[in-house]
């Protein structure tokens, strides 16, 4: 990530717990980026189900002015049944939530590493051996089919329309981005679509192609989407950077995360255009709300401390701070410590804040 200019300490950070398994994690989080040593203000705000309850909206006017003052937004996670029938749906969490506020801060990059991790070789579904993975996937985030107009229902109920709308624009900052971050790793770009049939992909191929011809320091493919999302299961270990548009990479995101072991490990960094020079960010655990485990202590911290991790990396260039809170998580992962979600034999079964605390400990 291109790194120009640092915000001025202390760090201002928008803090936005959300639902569910959300506050719990974040707790942790906030408790290791405190121990960081970077000097950090945080300033709390509502948003999902829980600010639809206490204000009547998902995403409150005060909301995205805590985060338009901010350095970098760390959330939870929000959504639940309680909020899953609310009419209109433009009012439920995750739509007028959380795509409205990625929408709001035009965070249109949505970065999502996954590597497997030495000690959780095992958690994998896929047979050791096969299962070394280290790809980040670079989801296109505030376009495709989840804002495309028009979006309607028939007052009778028996039609109902969505569209997927991409422009040049938007393509081309998101291939530039992913350029920019295979150059700091293997520069290799998996650019995944449904050529085929979709036009919208078509439209992607070309301008992935202009840009490529441009760019001839990285190496990039095409793949189609069925195939990419079996190829992640034959042989995760040939992607680098994978580049596609919204929804599938909500949908290989999941899947690439489920090779590393536990989606409860993965964190996301939301980017939008750099502000001044600065990159400001939003750092989400790739996890949801988990409110059939929310409150008891169950949830894995792990993705929401690794997002802080990435928080620190990237929009305050503490590059040391970032290796230090992921040695401590590998190295609590190498002593056997386990939340419910990755617990097997022979390893010791921690709670969330069990887990937060280990981490800060081993920050040394
Ligand atoms: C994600 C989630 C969201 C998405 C949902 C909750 C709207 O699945 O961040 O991957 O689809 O973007
Ligand atoms: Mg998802």
């Amino acid at each position: 990530m291109p790194l120009a200019i640092i915000p001025p300490m202390p760090y201002k950070v928008a803090v936005l717990p959300g639902d569910g398994i959300g506050p719990e994690v974040i707790d942790e989080a906030v408790k290791v980026l405190k121990a960081s040593g970077s000097e950090i203000e945080f300033e709390h705000g509502l948003l999902g189900g829980s600010a639809y309850d206490e204000v009547g909206t998902p995403l409150p006017a005060e909301t995205v002015e805590t985060c338009h003052d901010a350095d970098a937004v760390l959330m939870g996670a929000v959504g639940g049944p309680k909020w899953d029938k609310i009419e209109p749906a433009s009012m439920r969490p995750e739509i007028g939530g959380l795509l409205a506020i990625r929408r709001e801060l035009g965070l249109y990059a949505n970065i999502r590493p996954a590597k497997t991790l030495r000690p959780l070789i095992h958690a994998s579904p896929l047979k050791e051996g096969r299962n070394m993975m280290d790809l980040v996937v670079v989801r296109e985030l505030t376009g495709g089919i989840y804002f495309g107009e028009p979006r309607h229902r028939a007052a009778d109920g028996s039609r109902a329309v969505d569209s997927c709308v991409y422009t040049r624009a938007e393509i081309e900052r998101i291939t530039l981005r992913a350029f920019e971050i295979a150059r700091k790793r293997r520069s290799f770009v998996t650019h995944v679509d449904k050529a085929n049939v979709l036009e919208t992909s078509r439209l992607w191929r070309e301008v992935v192609d202009e840009l490529s011809t441009k760019n001839p320091d990285i190496s990039v493919h095409h793949m189609l989407v069925d195939n990419c999302a079996m190829q992640l299961i034959r042989d995760p270990g040939q992607f680098d950077v994978i580049l596609t548009e919204n929804m599938f990479g909500d949908i290989l995101s999941d899947e690439a995360s489920m090779i590393t072991g536990s989606l409860g490990l993965l964190p996301s960094a939301s980017l939008g255009e750099p502000k001044s020079g600065r990159v400001f960010g939003l750092y989400e655990p790739v996890h949801g709300s988990a409110p059939d485990i929310a409150g008891q202590g169950k949830a894995n911290p792990l993705a929401a401390i690794l997002s802080a991790a990435m928080m620190l990396r990237f929009s305050f260039g503490e590059e040391e701070q970032a290796d230090r809170i992921e040695c401590a998580v590998e190295s609590a992962l190498s002593e056997g410590l386990r939340t419910a979600d990755i617990f097997e034999a022979h390893t010791r079964l921690v709670s969330t804040s069990e887990m937060g605390d280990a981490i800060v400990a081993k920050m040394v």
